[in-house]
């Protein structure tokens, strides 16, 4: 959706807000991301906070209200969330800010390790139960081969969107952040949506695959589970394209066309 100010909000949420932080001095919009009608850092008399929202008759509300519930459970390498606020016909989710910029996924980047410790953090995080996260098996359930939909079953916490503008870098560490589809699945499945996103920033799939081995899930999964990941993925994003042919998307279809086409040993 289009993205408004922060000064734009209904006057009822500029008073929400300001009940939550103190007065708001300043806001600026927020680059990248889709999703959110408004993702704005403000200055408060409590000091900064990250804003983003959606309108609450939106579809997409339900993701903004899954990321509220798993806040709590993230690793120290996600910002903070302060505060959550369904009002004025909106919901709202309130920030620690992270001063920073979008990841760089290019092969030789120095923020590649930073990206890589962040997710070794996650990938020790057991998905909490009991607050609505997607299951891994129901999002591949119509693109895994025929008996192979058990591989992606886990109870690892998995965040399954890296675009580079949902990990945010400062200078020393790697952020995740935008949790709209926190998912209960096998570990290896991060490394293995990761190795797309670095595949699409310009890696060979040899070394996406050798970055993704860097990762203990994928080293010691199965050879079938990443065979139904790779023909999974690649039906996934062959319907992604199809539904709407941006650039972006039939570029990700075809770097997931590329790592189907790779022999199965050599996941
Ligand atoms: N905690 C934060 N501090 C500072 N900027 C942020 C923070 N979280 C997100 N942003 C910025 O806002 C953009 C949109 O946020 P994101 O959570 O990815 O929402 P969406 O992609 O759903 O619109 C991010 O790409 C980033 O530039
Ligand atoms: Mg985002």
């Amino acid at each position: 959706m289009s993205r408004i100010p922060y000064e734009q909000l209904p006057a009822s949420i500029h008073r929400a807000i300001a009940d939550k932080t103190g007065t708001v001095h300043q806001a600026a919009t927020a680059p990248g991301g889709v999703n959110s009608g408004i993702a704005s850092v403000l200055e408060t008399n409590s000091g900064r906070v990250f804003v983003k929202g959606i309108p609450a008759d939106h579809p997409q509300v339900a993701a903004q209200r899954r990321e509220a519930a798993v806040a709590p459970y993230l690793p120290a390498s996600c910002p903070r969330l302060y505060w959550h606020l369904e009002c004025g016909g909106w919901s709202l989710l309130g920030y620690e800010v992270v001063d920073g910029r979008h990841a760089d996924y290019a092969p030789g980047s120095p923020d590649l390790p930073l990206v890589e410790a962040a997710l070794v953090e996650l990938q020790d995080v057991t998905a909490p139960p009991g607050i609505g996260l997607k299951d891994a098996v129901d999002r591949w359930a119509d693109y895994a081969p025929p008996g192979s939909l058990h591989y992606f079953e886990g109870d690892t916490l998995l965040h399954t969107d890296f675009a580079p503008d949902n990990v945010l870098v400062t200078g020393d560490r790697a952020r995740l952040i935008d949790w709209a589809w926190p998912t209960r699945g096998a570990a290896w499945i991060d490394p293995g949506a990761l190795l797309l996103q670095l595949m699409d920033a310009g890696h060979s799939v040899e070394e996406a695959l050798a970055f993704a081995r860097r990762f203990p899930s994928w080293r010691e999964a199965k050879t079938e589970a990443l065979a139904a990941f790779s023909s999974a993925t690649a039906a996934l994003w062959r319907e992604i394209a199809e539904v709407e042919r941006t650039p972006w998307k039939l570029g990700m279809a075809e770097q997931a066309a590329t790592l189907a086409s790779i022999e199965d040993g050599n996941l």
